[in-house]
């Protein structure tokens, strides 16, 4: 025997006893979403490599170290989408959906692809439900959508959530800001951790998250990029702030937020659950007022967020499987009986009826533990001498014509 062969490391199969759980998770995100007048896109699997380069930022972690990335003969380079926002933002330039009416609402379910290092919750390929709106910059749009995300995790049960939100304002303002952080940390580079002083040119931000005690006095007195927002993107966060309060929504604004995308303008936030450990965020998104002209669109606002399945599964309580309800099954007593057997199940479920029939080669005694096992409602025996037809419940059995099952259990 040659070696057994493995699914890939950092993905899984999803089994039948787990297909319900993710199944009720997408039936009820789908309903909150299409409620709030939300339609399905789908897009493909692997994108030209250029639309993630520039739609998600070429300085980012997903597309710098992340990407699946395959060429073709003659150039051309494609990537398995490890997102969702860029390729959603390219199907609405690519078929002229600035003429609907605005915002268009969006929401998709579909596997990405991420080079990560997989751990518990992180996976290379995973499940992720988003929702985008497009073509309006109207603060109610970001309440809005992260009120229905709320409302799918908090009907999925999704333990110790908690929101939290910010805003980054303009590429300009966040430039400026980050040129002021980095000379506020030079200034008090003694006192900061080495890891701290080793990033300030990289990624300044990164000293926030710092549990180093000299790094986090240094950081209680540093420059906030939300004290520096402009006054319209001050108003456009407060607003957001005030339509989720009025709803009754409870969030914590964490001026630190930081998300892995680089098209992110004003509103950003992320749903965490202290119940994941490490990989705690169970969703998040915020708005892309800028993207649409990275890949070579005209300036069209857009707001949205993603969540990934995996981890809302994990975060909330486990859920029952139940087998799937069987109205008839079909025995049958002897091999001359098989065919005459096979159509019943048949017509049976041409009726509409959930049926089966004997298919494993089992005896009589084994079909009907076998029915038993399965939770079948009635069964059905074909026998050389006639037909009888058991109610599994009352446990009442009774001989029949087999042209009359079907009328019995309907009954
Ligand atoms: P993201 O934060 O990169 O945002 O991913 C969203 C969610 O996907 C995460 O909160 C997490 O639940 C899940 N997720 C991400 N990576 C993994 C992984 N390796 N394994 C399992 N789950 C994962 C986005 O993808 C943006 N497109 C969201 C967005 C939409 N922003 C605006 N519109």
């Amino acid at each position: 025997m040659s070696d057994r062969i493995k699914a890939p490391r950092g993905t899984f199969d999803v089994l039948p006893d787990q297909a319900q759980a993710r199944a009720e998770i997408e039936a009820s995100a789908k309903a909150v979403l299409e409620r709030a007048g939300y339609q399905r896109i789908e897009t493909p699997t692997f994108e030209e490599t250029a639309l993630f380069a520039r739609g998600v930022g070429a300085s980012t972690d997903v597309v710098q170290k992340e990407m699946y990335t395959f060429n073709e003969e003659g150039g051309e380079s494609f990537t398995l989408r490890p997102e969702g926002t860029a390729p959603v933002c390219r199907a609405y330039l690519e078929h002229g959906m600035h003429k609907l009416p605005q915002p268009v609402r969006l929401w998709y379910l579909s596997t990405f692809f991420r080079r990560e290092r997989p751990q518990h919750g992180r996976y290379r390929q995973f499940w992720q439900v988003g929702a985008e709106a497009i073509g309006s910059d109207d603060p109610a749009v970001d309440a809005e959508s992260i009120l229905l995300l709320a409302e799918i995790l908090e009907a999925a049960r999704t333990r110790e959530l908690r929101l939290r939100i910010s805003s980054l304002g303009t590429p300009d303002t966040r430039a400026s800001y980050r040129a002021e952080l980095q000379r506020y940390l030079r200034a008090h580079e003694g006192r900061l951790s080495q890891e701290v002083r080793d990033r300030i040119d990289l990624n300044p931000l990164r000293a926030f998250d710092a549990d180093h005690p000299g790094t986090r006095e240094v950081m209680r007195g540093a420059p906030l990029l939300l004290d520096r927002l402009r006054p319209e993107d001050r108003e456009h966060f407060d607003t957001v702030l005030a339509l989720l309060e009025g709803a009754g929504l409870a969030y914590e604004v964490d001026p630190a937020l930081v998300r892995g995308l680089d098209y992110y303008t004003r509103t950003v936030f992320e749903f965490t659950s202290d119940a994941l450990g490490a990989q705690s965020g169970v969703g998040g998104g915020g708005r892309y007022d800028g993207l649409m002209e990275q890949i070579g669109g005209a300036a069209t606002p857009g707001m949205g967020w993603a969540s990934g399945i995996e981890r809302i599964l994990l975060a909330s309580p486990e859920r029952a499987a139940a087998a799937p309800p069987l109205d008839l099954f079909v025995a049958y007593a002897s091999p001359a009986l098989k065919e005459q057997a096979f159509r019943l199940a048949a017509d049976a479920r041409r009726a509409g009826h959930a049926a089966r029939v004997e298919l494993g080669g089992r005896s009589l005694k084994g079909q009907l533990k076998q029915a038993d096992r399965a939770g079948a409602r009635f069964v059905a025996i074909l026998g050389d001498e006639g037909t009888a037809l058991k109610d599994m419940e009352s446990g009442e059995q009774r001989d029949v014509e087999t042209n009359t099952v079907m009328h019995h259990i309907r009954r």
